[in-house]
């Protein structure tokens, strides 16, 4: 049917699902909302608690100066037509805990937020945040049964994040004129790439000695843990949501950036039917290519070791699963 001049101007604006209104979550929200980037269904298990959250985010709009619409919902119907949907659901670490004791609570709480997101979006690029991650990631994959261009997580972004701020900070320059790759999985077994990272365009290795980068590298590992420590009380959050934010603006604005995700691999890297953090170009497709980079011999058996451990726990995640 043809519209007549008359007719009403439908606005079709990208729409943003994230399930878990936790601390990422509704930081995420926040960020998506206030960037312009879309309207945003936050979804929670909690009755009344996304609908709080998106009622404050929603008052806040006149003085941030967007338009964009948040609802807080339990109900997946209200999710529907997502073109991406951002999964945090589940518990966070408590002190001393290691990204894999979580596997247990959280496997069950993916799968399902997976299965009934694509049930009411089955076009949407799926971005999993949950610990550990590449796991979830591997399980949402699975449940989704979604080609792997549509489906990744987010741990690359923050792991590189959190190094270039340690270089920046040891070598006293803007954090944004620092560049690193963080690859492998989202734990200790990262695999940092000091070799590719620069501050505008220098090489690190230029600028400072072998033990202070080393020093810095294991910062990095250390993370999320240094963090957590510190806080006593969940994990870090600001850093996660500005880090899966910059992945959802490359893909609604089809900005082809090149970020370091978890993404399913089908023999690059020598790898197979895992879900790691390789460098993958992030548009409007989602992952439309993955980068394979010259890696030393030493950075492609850190990377393997990587992978293996993140095999080793899909397996156990299956073992709960079942049970
Ligand atoms: P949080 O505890 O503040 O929020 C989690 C939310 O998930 C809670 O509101 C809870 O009610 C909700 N939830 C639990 N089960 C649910 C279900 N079945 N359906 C819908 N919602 C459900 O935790 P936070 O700090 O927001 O962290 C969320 C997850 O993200 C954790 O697993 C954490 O480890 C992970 N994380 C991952 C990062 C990464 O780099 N990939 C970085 C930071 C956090
Ligand atoms: C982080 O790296 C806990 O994975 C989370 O902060």
């Amino acid at each position: 049917m043809s519209s007549s001049p008359n007719s009403p101007i439908v606005c079709n604006l990208p729409r943003v699902t994230i399930v878990g209104a936790g601390r990422v979550g509704s930081t995420l929200a926040q960020r998506i909302a206030e960037k312009n980037l879309a309207d945003v269904v936050l979804l929670d298990i909690i009755a009344g608690m996304p609908q709080g959250l998106a009622l404050d985010l929603m008052e806040a709009r006149g003085i941030e100066i967007h338009n964009r619409q948040i609802i807080g919902t339990n109900n997946y119907a209200d999710t529907s037509g997502s073109q991406i949907v951002v999964i945090t659901a589940g518990l966070p670490r408590k002190p001393g805990m290691s990204r894999d004791d979580l596997l247990k609570t959280n496997a069950k709480i993916v799968v399902e937020a997976a299965k009934n997101a694509i049930a009411h979006s089955p076009n949407a690029i799926f971005i999993v945040v949950t610990n550990p991650l590449d796991v979830m990631t591997y399980l949402a994959w699975q449940a989704t049964g979604l080609p792997r261009d549509r489906i990744m997580g987010m741990a690359g972004v923050l792991d590189s994040a959190r190094f270039e701020t340690f270089i920046a900070l040891e070598l006293g320059v803007l954090p944004a004129d620092v560049k690193a790759m963080v690859l492998g999985s989202h734990g200790d077994l990262m695999v940092p790439l000091s070799r590719y990272a620069t501050v505008n365009g220098i090489p690190i290795t230029e600028l400072l000695d072998a033990a202070t980068i080393e020093r810095l590298v294991q910062r990095t590992r250390n993370g999320g843990a240094e963090i957590v420590e510190l806080m006593q009380t969940g994990g870090a959050f600001f850093a996660p949501a500005s880090a899966t934010s910059m992945m959802v603006e490359s893909i609604l604005l089809n900005q082809s950036r090149l970020l370091p995700v978890a993404a399913y691999l089908q023999g690059e890297y020598g790898l197979e039917d895992v879900v790691i953090g390789v460098p993958c170009r992030l548009g409007c497709g989602g992952i439309e290519s993955v980068l394979e980079l010259t890696l030393t011999d030493e950075e492609r058996k850190a990377l393997h070791t990587s992978a293996q451990f993140v095999r080793q726990n899909i397996e156990r995640s299956h073992e709960i699963l079942a049970n």
